[in-house]
């Protein structure tokens, strides 16, 4: 295992999801919700997120692969798995794990946009604001964060710590 330092502790993250919901349930009170979850590293955020929505919800998933295993995004981003069903009409929220360079979620933001929703916003776990290449803003974020690679509550280093409860600093003495 490599060195990890907490970022951000279970209780942390616990408060401050639920905060989330309750402003995501208020600001589409009486309406329907259709969450779209990138996988995979927003699954355990949204499965958490979506037990504080008191509003009618239904969720579908997006595959986006940039390629490479590495801790830099190249750039380059591709659709691995498509939505099941239209959006047209819908209102539709963008379940994300990290806005880092924003290449992945301005890509598929510009893809729903384009299928004519009602009304289209982001919901990210994290912001690393200091990373952004290209503009994106998130409509709802859990925390803004310095520029440390992270691991833990469904973030991956090469697919591994996905199943920390916590956030972690990877490699936090180097
Ligand atoms: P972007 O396209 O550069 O904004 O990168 C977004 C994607 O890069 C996220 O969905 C994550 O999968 C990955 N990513 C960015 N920063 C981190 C990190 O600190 N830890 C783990 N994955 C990250
Ligand atoms: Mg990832």
């Amino acid at each position: 295992m490599k060195d990890m330092k907490v970022l951000l502790t279970e209780k942390q993250i616990k408060d401050r999801v639920k905060e989330l919901g309750s402003q995501i349930s208020q600001d589409f009170a009486g309406e329907e919700l259709l969450v779209v979850g990138i996988l995979k590293g927003a699954f355990v955020f949204l499965a958490d997120l979506i037990r504080h929505l008191d509003i009618p919800v239904k969720v579908d998933f997006m595959d986006l692969s940039s390629y490479g295993l590495s801790t830099e995004s190249s750039g380059e981003v591709r659709i691995m798995k498509d939505l099941e069903q239209p959006i047209e009409g819908k209102n539709v929220l963008i379940v994300e794990d990290i806005i880092d360079s924003g290449t992945t979620l301005k890509f598929i933001h510009e893809i729903l946009q384009r299928r004519n929703p009602r009304t289209l916003k982001i919901c990210t776990f994290l912001d690393k604001p200091d990373r952004r290449k290209v503009p994106v803003v998130s409509d709802y974020n859990g925390f803004t964060i310095p520029d440390y690679f992270l691991v833990g509550y469904g973030l991956d280093y090469a697919e591994q710590y996905r199943n920390l409860p916590m956030v972690c600093i990877l490699d936090a003495e180097h």
